[in-house]
């Protein structure tokens, strides 16, 4: 394929990977793509080592980075958050109920002070955090910044382009487009409601073309139910120039994810992949658990902010029911393409299927359109 984004990275084809796991990154790339690593909830020195990882077998292909850096964020005060009272009881409370209703048991009082520590080093939601992670990503030959919740600020975008690295955002409107466009952003990245992660409520059906006419002629990337090559031809038939993909390398051998979070969404349907703030605080989509149904009950509390409630789920749930294996509490975000992953593959295979399907796609239009 030959277009705009192909020749600014010198890609095969514009199918762009998000992922959290260093092997999706890099086998995207090396399969003509490009693996964009995801580097929320990772501490400073792990994505140095993941970094140096990627270049060390990427093979001089490129890839790039994504930050999070929110527009809003409750400030953790540079690890001084004190998670006995910087949470509050009544959700505590729930959560631990839940829990221990279910057979959970609690972590010894010395494991659990050893993971809350652990987990702060690994939380970068304040701008300094989100500085200290760009800086060490500026040691690498990075190719493209990705930010995700919110407008890159100009310094980052003019920084990044002193240096020949373009830069992204994601949008789930066009109002949040024209914004990025407007602080100098290269490509939009348009996530519709589909999509694992955070996501907004349009669907990618009617959010892609809107956004492609909000900030023409800059090139979009249409994200959000994309897993094979059907979809990929509706993004370019809506006007998008490529696609951005994160749930589909959930289902591969090189993914992060345990085996029984795999074996959970391949039995999973599209209503499986439930928008809740239960997980993060913000509307995120997720793999349906006790834990989400939960927050869903009549008389459950409301979910905290931003990223209290994540420092929640990972401090009170997920460790506990992690250690134990409670298999029906697990979740992971997920989008709605989780009703089309049944068996696992490898990340080239579904990059050959992709392009395979696209071209047969094609080729039926083209008989009917002829
Ligand atoms: C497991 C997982 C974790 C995600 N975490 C992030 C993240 O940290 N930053 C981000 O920009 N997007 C994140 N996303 C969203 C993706 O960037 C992307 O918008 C989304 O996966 C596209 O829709 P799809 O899931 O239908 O492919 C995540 C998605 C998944 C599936």
């Amino acid at each position: 394929m030959k277009n705009r984004l192909c020749e600014m990275f010198g890609i095969d084809a514009p199918i762009f990977a998000f992922s959290h796991c260093r092997d999706v990154v890099v086998e995207v790339s090396k399969a003509g793509g490009l693996g964009v690593l995801g580097v929320a909830r990772k501490g400073a020195e792990s994505l140095r080592e993941d970094l140096r990882w990627i270049d060390a077998h990427i093979g001089g292909k490129p890839y790039g980075v994504d930050f999070l850096n929110p527009a809003s964020f409750e400030d953790a005060a540079e690890r001084k958050f004190d998670f006995d009272t910087g949470l509050p009881q009544a959700q505590r409370d729930f959560v631990r109920q839940m829990l221990d209703d279910a057979g959970v048991p609690a972590l010894p009082p010395d494991e659990a002070d050893q993971i809350m520590r652990k987990l702060l080093g690994e939380f970068n939601f304040t701008p300094a955090e989100g500085q200290r992670m760009i800086d060490i990503a500026f040691e690498h030959p990075i190719k493209l910044i990705v930010n995700a919740l919110g407008s890159p600020s100009r310094a980052l975008v003019e920084r990044a382009h002193a240096r020949g690295i373009k830069v992204a955002a994601m949008a789930g409107s066009p109002k949040h487009a024209v914004r990025h466009r407007d602080v100098g952003c290269d490509f939009v990245i348009a996530v519709g409601t589909e999509a694992g992660g955070h996501t907004g409520q349009a669907t990618s059906m009617v959010l892609w073309p809107r956004v492609v006419d909000a900030v023409a002629p800059l090139p979009v990337l249409g994200a959000g139910g994309v897993g094979r090559g059907r979809q990929v031809a509706a993004a370019l038939a809506l006007g998008c120039e490529g696609v951005w993909c994160g749930s589909v390398w959930l289902k591969t051998v090189e993914s992060e994810v345990t085996p029984e979070i795999k074996q959970r969404m391949f039995e999973a349907g599209p209503e499986d992949a439930v928008l809740t703030r239960s997980v993060t605080g913000k509307p995120c989509r997720t793999l349906r658990s006790r834990f989400t149904d939960a927050w869903e009950q009549p008389g459950a509390p409301d979910t905290l902010p931003a990223p209290l409630q994540a420092y929640l789920w990972w401090s009170l749930g997920r460790t506990r029911v992690e250690r134990v294996r409670a298999k029906e509490f697990l979740t992971y975000p997920v989008g709605q393409i989780v009703a089309d992953m049944d068996s696992e593959t490898s990340v080239r295979q579904v990059v050959q299927d992709m392009l395979g399907e696209l071209l047969e796609s094609k080729e039926r239009l083209d008989r009917l359109l002829d």
